[in-house]
């Protein structure tokens, strides 16, 4: 689903043309960013995965009670869908929905989904989220449960955010409800070294958006000439991950080019750091009137249920 002309992706043309240039955190994900992030889950560095299903377990009881049975569970930016595993078993879901722009990855983590839930109605979506996406028209429109775990919400600062959540919010009737999982302020070291592992991972994850953004618009980026840079921005109340140019650069692409000086960055994504009570604000904000927080004993991350 890659379009051939750069004029299919004005929006990473606009982005390189910026100063201080940006890519948006979603071409990280083609087929090798996606498994590259199943990767970086793994790492001891990385608490998000982890302690967002240690709280969907500890919690299952209440998180089951407050949700109630046989909802539609329709889960934005699925990934390998394991998070939707425990949560379609524990409320017995009525119908799946993987929502995801990552296609190859997604398709074959629904596959997967699709022989461990043999009984369950499932449907595979490819969209980007944030542009104009719609669910297929035999997704029940009665107790529907957006899930939107992994901490994404972060990616994007304060309102659009608030917009986000408001267009989840118009998914749902009035009988729906919003799983979302939110990553926590904490100390600035364990932050850092999450988005820049020992072993390079997050690096590697970084570096693979230009590979991925050569075959969007043509370009002619050196990976191998970029550094990761990953850093807690405090005022910001957000992780930064930037590409640094190693040397002076020219970089081409079908419609273009822009020179980088030595140090230049490109700013690749931003993972917005909330406390729980501005979490609730934002929902508030964005038309959910009851929200329900659960979080880790080192208050690392929650997962908060929200209702219309
Ligand atoms: C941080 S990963 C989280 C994956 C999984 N939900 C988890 O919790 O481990 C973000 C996921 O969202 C998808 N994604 C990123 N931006 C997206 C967008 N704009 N629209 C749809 N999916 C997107 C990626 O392909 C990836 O699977």
């Amino acid at each position: 689903m890659e379009p051939t002309t750069s004029s299919d992706y004005p929006d990473i043309v606009t982005g390189l043309l910026q100063t201080p240039a940006t890519i948006a955190p979603k071409y990280f994900y083609d087929a090798r960013g996606s498994a590259l992030f199943e990767d970086i889950t793994r790492l001891p560095e990385y608490y998000p995965t982890r302690t967002e299903q240690a709280i969907m377990a500890a919690h299952a009881p209440a998180m089951a009670q407050a949700l109630g049975p046989g909802r539609t569970v329709i889960e934005l930016g699925a990934g390998n869908c394991h998070k939707a595993r425990a949560l379609c078993t524990l409320i017995q879901a009525r119908h799946y929905v993987a929502v995801d722009i990552s296609e190859a990855f997604m398709q074959a983590a629904v596959a997967g989904m699709r022989q461990a839930f043999a009984h369950l109605p499932i449907d595979a979506v490819v969209a980007d989220i944030t542009g104009d996406w719609a669910l297929p028209a035999q997704v029940p429109t009665a107790r529907r449960l957006v899930f939107y775990p992994g901490s994404s919400i972060g990616n994007f600062d304060p309102p659009q955010a608030q917009a986000l959540l408001a267009r989840m919010r118009a998914v749902l009737g009035p009988d729906g409800a919003l799983l979302v999982g939110v990553d926590l302020v904490k100390d600035a070291a364990v932050l850092n070294a999450a988005y820049d592992d020992a072993a390079g991972v997050t690096a590697a994850f970084n570096r693979n958006l230009l590979d991925h953004v050569n075959r969007l618009i043509g370009a002619d980026f050196d990976p191998h000439q970029w550094h990761h840079r990953a850093f807690f921005n405090a005022a910001q109340s957000r992780i930064e991950m930037h590409l640094e140019a190693a040397q002076a650069l020219e970089v081409c692409w079908r419609s273009g080019k822009r020179c980088f000086a030595q140090g230049e960055r490109i700013h690749t994504e931003n993972s917005y750091k909330y406390r729980v009570q501005d979490f609730v604000m934002l929902l508030r904000d964005a038309g959910f009137t009851q929200a329900q927080a659960w979080t880790d004993p080192r208050q690392w991350f929650a997962v908060v249920l929200a209702k219309p």
